[in-house]
């Protein structure tokens, strides 16, 4: 474990070490899935500190990383001061307007991390800051950038820059927070009974229940976070970003967001087009649909991406553990495991520790596919990691009857309670600060959403259920537009569009060819209203360019931002990982050599590192 980190922090390429034993690479694909997923469904505070700990233990510093933003001094745009943090890194809070038409109003702290540039402000060389935007909404940017990508990021880039990830008002570090519920245990306690609610379509009354359950969270939420609540939309956080990029004493965004961070990125162009340095905006949420709140056609591509995985299972033989002779044959094992499970949820409990124990059932299985299509592809640090394996692996013990091993992915066995109470006269533990905040995604999603979205009923909503299941078979994975019914809190202010600018420079937006959530007709559909923007599709399945591994993606947006130079329009980047286990990311990289092995190396450890909020996932 230990080795990898070293390798992610500090790589040395010509060393990497040959494949470890199985039982190592496969602990360590584990924990790499147990992580985006555990993130994904809120549940990184349910893993064992066994699990847990080793990596951040080594991210961070021995005492609580965390601790220095008790510290920090509040800054203003006029004068920004940062604080050591995060070994080696630069943390700053800026204070900015709650209500940006009211100046002299309260204000939100905006929560920021830095990795430096190697040439001061004042040097010639010095090129200014790139913010980030991670996804979700609800993803951390401070996260992303200080315990994740930064580093590798500002390898890719170059040090004439300073990496900024922040966290978006409602989110991690920034106040005002987003919380629904006033203490762990008992938004615990929630969390337990929506994950045991019936997946959509698997009943009758599962639409109607999640509906209802919506109600009581969105009453919930409205009392608990109206201090909070109408401060979060997209519109305030891109004008924070305006006032962050001021504070840095210039007036020219540089900006990469992916999956939301598309959301974040577009509306930033289409409000303040004249202060576009740099833009793009990876794996395109349609911006019509995300303001209307509708989420109707985010599934497009998403069976096609299930498709290139199965077509790589069957290219990939006996080592897939899926295999068959025929696309059409992996497909149909794969619906009778869900099938049965429908029928018969599987009971797991383990005698000889009498401690892992629980029900796989439809929707558990379903969400670990559904996985699988955001991160397909095998990512290289010291050991290969291969999603596809790990999963497909799981699926085919659940054929066998035994669901223990996906129980084990999902974190959803038990191995500990998943919140623990402080004895009386403790102090409190810290709570932990978790990649992407839930309640934050609902609070941004549904609040930037159209005020009538608020009155969806539940024939409205299997109208639209219906709709969506003929796009594509992923649709009961898709709640987030039901979780937003009863939501009545609007944003103070609100920007829908029209999503049309002449920029002061052009944006790069790309599309993978089958992003599950995100397909390619929208990376095109926004380049229209932006004059003179590139498309660029990386030809590969999963969310975001980060999900696989290309020299072709990276050097695109490596020569963005240094040369400022933009692809042809419609580029497609070939992609350099594998969706089964190959040494031709190995191989290749031994080729390579300069500026390029530099720059697949950063690329490679984003995307070991990166665990990208899912778009819209409440559950
Ligand atoms: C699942 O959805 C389809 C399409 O809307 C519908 O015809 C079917 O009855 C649903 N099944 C259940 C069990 O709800
Ligand atoms: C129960 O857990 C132990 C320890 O991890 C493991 O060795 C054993 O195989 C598990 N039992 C079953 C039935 O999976
Ligand atoms: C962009 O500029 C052209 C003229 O150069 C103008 O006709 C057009 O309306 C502008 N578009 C927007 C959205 O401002
Ligand atoms: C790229 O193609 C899109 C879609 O046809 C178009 O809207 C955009 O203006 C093109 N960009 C350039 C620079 O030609
Ligand atoms: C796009 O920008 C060019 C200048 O680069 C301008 O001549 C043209 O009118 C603009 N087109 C639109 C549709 O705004």
């Amino acid at each position: 474990m230990d080795d990898k980190h070293l390798a992610v922090a500090n790589p040395t390429f010509g060393d990497r070490k040959p494949k470890r034993s199985l039982r190592g690479a496969l602990l360590w694909r584990v924990l790499l899935l147990v992580g985006s997923f555990a993130l994904a469904k809120g549940l990184l505070g349910a893993l064992t500190n066994k699990h847990a700990s080793p990596r951040h233990e080594l991210r961070v510093a021995p005492s609580d990383p965390e601790a220095v933003w008790d510290d920090i001094p509040p800054s203003t745009v006029d004068s920004l001061s940062w604080v050591s943090c995060y070994s080696g890194k630069e943390c700053a809070r800026l204070m900015v307007p709650l209500d940006y038409a009211k100046p002299d109003g309260p204000q939100a702290g905006v929560a920021m991390v830095k990795i430096p540039s190697k040439y001061g402000p004042g040097d010639e060389k010095y090129r200014g800051p790139i913010l980030f935007n991670p996804g979700g909404p609800g993803g951390s940017g401070v996260g992303f950038i200080a315990l994740e990508i930064g580093d590798s990021f500002q390898r890719l880039i170059g040090e004439e820059f300073d990496i900024i990830g922040f966290d978006p008002r409602g989110v991690g570090r920034t106040t005002p927070q987003v919380v629904f519920f006033p203490d762990e245990a008992e938004a615990a306690a929630w969390r337990i009974r929506v994950e045991g609610d019936p997946g959509l379509n698997t009943s009758a009354d599962a639409l109607p229940r999640l509906w209802a359950r919506a109600q009581v969270q969105s009453a919930i939420a409205g009392r608990a976070s109206s201090h909070a609540s109408p401060y979060v939309g997209t519109a305030l956080v891109a004008r924070d970003m305006l006032s962050i990029v001021r504070a840095h004493g210039t007036d020219k965004l540089q900006y990469w967001g992916v999956s939301y961070g598309t959301i974040l990125g577009a509306t930033f162009a289409a409000m303040f087009p004249d202060n576009v340095g740099r833009l793009i905006i990876d794996g395109v949420v349609d911006a019509d649909d995300y303001y209307a709140g509708t989420w109707a056609n985010n599934l497009q591509d998403t069976d096609k991406a299930l498709g290139m995985i199965i077509d790589a299972c069957v290219s990939a033989g006996p080592e897939c553990p899926l295999y068959e002779s025929t696309s059409d044959k992996v497909h149909a094992r794969l619906n009778a495991i869900f099938t049965n499970l429908k029928k018969q949820p599987l009971p797991v409990y383990n005698g000889t520790t009498g401690k892992e124990y629980g029900i796989i059932d439809y929707k558990l299985a379903r969400a670990a596919l559904f996985a699988l299509v955001y991160f397909p592809y095998g990512v290289t640090a010291m050991t290969p990691i291969y999603t596809s394996i790990i999963i497909l692996h799981a699926l085919a013990q659940l054929e066998k009857g035994d669901g223990l091993e996906l129980g084990r992915i999902l974190g959803m066995v038990p191995v500990q309670a998943p919140f623990s109470c402080n004895c009386p006269g403790e102090p409190p533990a810290p709570r932990p600060i978790p990649l992407a905040n839930l309640d934050a995604t609902i609070a941004i999603a549904c609040g930037d959403a159209a005020a009538s979205r608020g009155d969806d009923t539940v024939p409205i909503l299997e109208e639209y259920y219906g709709q969506l299941s003929k796009i594509s078979e992923f649709a009961d994975m898709w709640p987030i537009r039901i979780s937003c019914s009863g939501w009545r809190t609007r944003p103070v202010e609100r920007f829908a569009g029209p999503f049309v600018a002449n920029t002061s420079f052009p944006l790069l937006i790309i599309g993978n060819t089958a992003d599950p959530v995100t397909p390619l007709a929208h990376a095109w559909k926004m380049s229209h209203g932006f004059n003179n923007s590139v498309v660029l599709q990386q030809d590969s399945a999963g969310h975001c360019t980060i999900a696989a591994t290309s020299l072709c993606s990276a050097k695109a947006i490596r020569d963005y931002f240094r040369e400022g130079k933009l692809p042809q329009n419609g580029t497609i980047c070939s992609v350099d990982s594998s969706i089964f286990p190959s040494n031709a990311l190995t191989e290749k990289l031994q080729t390579l050599e300069g500026e390029d092995r530099e720059v697949m190396g950063a690329w490679m450890d984003i995307s070991a590192a990166h665990k990208i909020p899912m778009l819209g996932r409440v559950w």
